[in-house]
């Protein structure tokens, strides 16, 4: 048996540890495994090579990727899909594990069309995989942003400041929420819950005239554009208020980092289930979890359900900043 892999879309922390273990499962079982770089671009270019037990020590630890990863606008043509078929066929490869979000199984999905057994697991900071409850990279990426409102707190309460940051996570406020909880920001703006900025500041004017002295204001990426900043949040704050405010953007540094034990290990878990998936006979199908627990799903299905937000933490969080 061979089987490739390949991680694509935006990296995590933690696909290093699913690679490994991918990797590791497969050749425990006497099988060659066949690293794909750069993702579908790859793919279409042929660049791959094989993976021995060894090529992936030293890699649990550390953030990124060590397959690279790439966003392929031509694997979204049918010439690249077929150039990508080919690369698989010449290489012998049976079936392929990726490693990614949504846009990762839907590539998948049409490579399944063509008769390429694939497995997916989650992998993305954003958590916004509906099918699973956790994605690969949430739990660092989370702690990552925290760590940054930490240091913020710290300067914002020395001068008496409101701080908005925004946080990644695409069109979701998983990361959002949770770390505006854990700071105890006075709220997080997103796209999944209705908000009035002007409530907002009258809360954060009724604070401080109770002897609050210092805020943070948490902004999911989804609801801002080129119209609408955080700096133009921070500003507009600051004008009814009357509490100076700034606006700090963390960006990608959330993406990088050295994985928690729980991405580690999730990732650990992930890539070994999808081994024993393939061994089984099964292609098609993405690894979740559900219920603590992990499962898997077709990719069809998977792409089609839908994605609870935590709306009680949220209101937790409303209740709990006064
Ligand atoms: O999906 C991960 C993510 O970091 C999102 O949170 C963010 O919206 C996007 O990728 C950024 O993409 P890029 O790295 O292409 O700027």
């Amino acid at each position: 048996m061979t089987i490739g892999i390949l991680t694509s879309g935006g990296d995590a922390p933690g696909m290093n540890a699913a690679i490994r273990s991918v990797t590791r499962s497969a050749i425990s079982r006497g099988w060659k495994v066949i690293g794909i770089r750069r993702g579908y671009q790859g793919l279409i270019e042929g660049d791959m090579y094989e993976l021995g037990a060894r090529d992936v020590s030293d890699i649990l630890h550390r953030g990124g990727t060590m397959l690279y990863s790439a966003r392929s606008k031509e694997f979204t043509t049918m010439a690249g899909l077929e150039k990508a078929k080919k690369n698989l066929d010449n290489a012998g490869i049976e079936a392929l594990v990726v490693i990614g979000g949504d846009g990762t199984y839907r590539g998948a999905l049409d490579l399944s069309r063509l008769g390429v057994k694939c497995i997916g697991l989650p992998g993305t900071i954003d958590n916004d995989i509906v099918c699973t409850e956790y994605t690969i990279g949430f739990d660092t990426a989370q702690n990552t942003a925290l760590e940054m409102l930490d240091k913020l707190k710290d300067t914002e309460m020395s001068h008496n400041r409101c701080s908005v940051v925004e946080v990644m996570g695409r069109n979701a406020g998983h990361i959002g929420v949770n770390v505006a909880a854990a700071t105890g920001a006075i709220d997080c703006l997103t796209v999944e819950i209705p908000f009035d900025l002007d409530d907002i500041c009258r809360k954060i004017v009724e604070q401080k005239n109770a002897g609050k002295t210092h805020f943070e204001l948490i902004v999911c990426e989804g609801i801002v554009n080129k119209d609408f900043t955080s700096d133009d949040i921070a500003k507009y704050i600051e004008e009814k208020t009357g509490v100076t405010s700034r606006a700090t953007v963390l960006g990608h540094v959330q993406r990088g980092g050295s994985p928690t034990c729980f991405d580690r290990v999730m990732a650990l878990k992930m890539g070994y289930y999808a081994v024993e998936l393939i061994a089984n006979g099964y292609s098609n199908r993405i690894v979740a979890v559900k219920n603590n627990k992990l499962v898997d799903y077709e990719i069809n299905e998977a792409l089609n359900m839908q994605k609870g937000y935590d709306e009680k933490l949220h209101s937790v969080l409303r209740v709990l900043s006064i």
